[in-house]
């Protein structure tokens, strides 16, 4: 059994940077004396006026007490120099990332401070094993990844290196848990966990978009209104920066030996190269310069209501679909049958929810040329767009009654070319691909990749609970398509999602 660290200890934080004073803020809010040190002069100084700034404003806000608010500022103090950390139970560097820079502050750091003192470093790239290879106690050393804005931002990734004590990675998560944040432990592996597992989500986007599956617009729109992303992956990738996603992406592909799971993109390897680095510089995928407008997604247009709708058994779109068509009062009928993927049929058009085949392919092979494919939402009631894909064997009447039907349910409706999984359920596939493999490889436990990604990118469900709403036989199927189409092993499937499907569980 662990315990947090004692409100009494001392907290040093390294590096009064973005990062930096945000952990120094943390943990002067949760009780401790912090000391900040910053090789850069007067940094330190300057940083701990800016956290008790932001605690006087969460007092004339309401948050907090004035009382409380000066009494987290006075425990803050900037220190000159390391030997100032003499007494520091817990030190936390968030300085440059470079492995040399942090192992040198850290052999530096052991001369200084107790010996029971915990060393934890905020890297979100570097091997905590390998800085930790250059103390002569690296058991004592652990990642303790915060996000950006420190402060606000819930998750915190305590990390394991090979050498880590799991004591010290128990204190560290306990003490986290003291001052408010939710910690996971994670294995020190690239990426950890949630810049391994949030990789699909820019890389399927940009797959897509490089093979014209839709322009940026319409694919930011599906993954907000259909798949709940806060954020579409092109305007995330604009507001990150394409230096630092590029890098990251760069960084952790290569960290895995090249493999094609996270091979980085052309497109954004061009925007690296051009400057459009996103928002910072005005121009990313999208134009962020003055009296520039934001495209728009493209829309189909309205088109009649069919009148003989015919949906298809019990799943969450069906019974969605029927709801909404009620709610619309448009006239439909229902039937059970059983074997069947159809979801709906509207005139001659046959409606099914993507599973990782073209609609062409899908066409062929159940020999029913007016196939419509219809999108993964992560709740088919309260979304308010899908994207479809429309077979090249299927006849304009036929599309436009199966579109018309999606209409009259109140969806607007975006037709993607038609590539393999549309836009939403490969990525939805992908991510819970990523975070089986992080789970299947001892990265962390299911609960961890989940809580992980909904807490430090926001997402609106963990990939694998969002997986097991699916059904893990889908996303499988979804998965050995796309690699039957791509012949790329980035698509294998997990051997987790395989076992699950075999043993019929999930991940709850
Ligand atoms: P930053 O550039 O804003 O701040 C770094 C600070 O460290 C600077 O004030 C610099 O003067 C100081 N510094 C550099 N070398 C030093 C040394 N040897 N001794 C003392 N001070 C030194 O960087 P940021 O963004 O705060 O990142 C810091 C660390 O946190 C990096 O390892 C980064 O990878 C990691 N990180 C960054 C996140 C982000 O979104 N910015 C998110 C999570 C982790």
């Amino acid at each position: 059994m662990t315990q947090a660290l004692s409100k009494h200890a001392v907290v040093a934080v390294i590096g009064a940077g973005a990062m930096g004073a945000g952990i120094a803020q943390v943990a002067a809010f949760g009780g401790h004396p912090v000391k900040l040190l910053d090789n850069r002069p007067g940094a330190a100084a300057q940083a701990i006026e800016g956290i008790r700034a932001r605690f006087e404003k969460m007092a004339a806000r309401g948050k907090i007490s004035p009382e409380a608010a000066t009494a987290a500022g006075a425990r803050l103090q900037a220190v000159a120099q390391l030997v100032d950390l003499f007494d520091a139970a817990l030190v936390v560097e968030a300085i440059v990332e470079n492995l040399q820079v942090k192992q040198t502050l850290f052999k530096a750091l052991e001369t200084v401070v107790s010996e029971g003192c915990i060393l934890a470093s905020n890297t979100s790239s570097i091997s905590i094993t390998a800085i930790g290879a250059a103390l002569t106690g690296p058991q004592r050393l652990a990642g303790l990844h915060f996000f950006n804005p420190a402060p606000l931002m819930a998750l915190v990734e305590v990390v394991s290196g090979l050498a880590t004590a799991p004591e010290v990675a128990g204190t560290l998560y306990d003490t986290a848990l003291a001052w408010g944040k939710t910690p996971v432990h994670a294995r020190s592996t690239p990426g950890f966990i949630v810049n391994r597992v949030a990789r699909p989500y820019y890389a399927e986007a940009l797959r897509v978009l490089t093979e014209g599956g839709a322009d940026c617009a319409t694919l930011d729109a599906c993954c907000r209104e259909a798949g709940a992303f806060r954020m579409g992956p092109f305007e995330l990738m604009d507001m990150i920066g394409h230096d630092v996603n590029f890098a990251v992406t760069s960084s952790v592909w290569r960290a895995f030996f090249n493999d094609p799971r996270f091979l980085p993109s052309l497109i954004q390897q061009d925007l690296v190269d051009a400057g459009f680095l996103g928002k910072k510089s005005s121009r990313g995928f999208y134009n962020y310069q003055e009296g520039a407008s934001k495209p728009q997604p493209v829309t189909v247009p309205a088109l009649a209501r069919p009148h003989d709708i015919v949906l298809y058994g019990q799943s969450a779109a069906a019974q969605a679909l029927a709801l909404r068509l009620q709610a619309n009062g448009v006239g439909f009928t229902r039937t059970q049958a059983m074997g069947t993927t159809t979801l709906a049929t509207a005139g001659a058009a046959s409606l099914r929810i993507t599973d990782g085949r073209t609609a062409t392919r899908c066409a062929f092979d159940s020999q029913t040329p007016n196939t419509v494919l219809v999108d993964l939402a992560l709740d088919y009631q309260t979304a308010t767009r899908l994207a479809v894909s429309v077979a090249t064997q299927c006849d304009d009447r036929a599309a436009n009654c199966a579109i018309g039907l999606l209409q009259a349910a109140g969806f607007a409706v975006s037709q993607l070319q038609d590539i393999p999984g549309l836009i939403v359920m490969r990525t939805v596939a992908m991510l819970a691909n990523e975070a089986a493999d992080a789970v299947n490889q001892g990265v962390c436990d299911a609960t961890a990749v989940d809580t992980a990604m909904r807490l430090g990118v926001n997402y609106p469900c963990g990939p694998l609970a969002w997986a097991n709403s699916i059904g893990l036989a889908h996303v499988s199927t979804v998965l050995g398509h796309l690699a039957q189409t791509y012949g790329e092993d980035r698509y294998r499937t997990s051997p987790l999602i395989q076992h699950h499907v075999f043993a019929a569980k999930d991940f709850s």
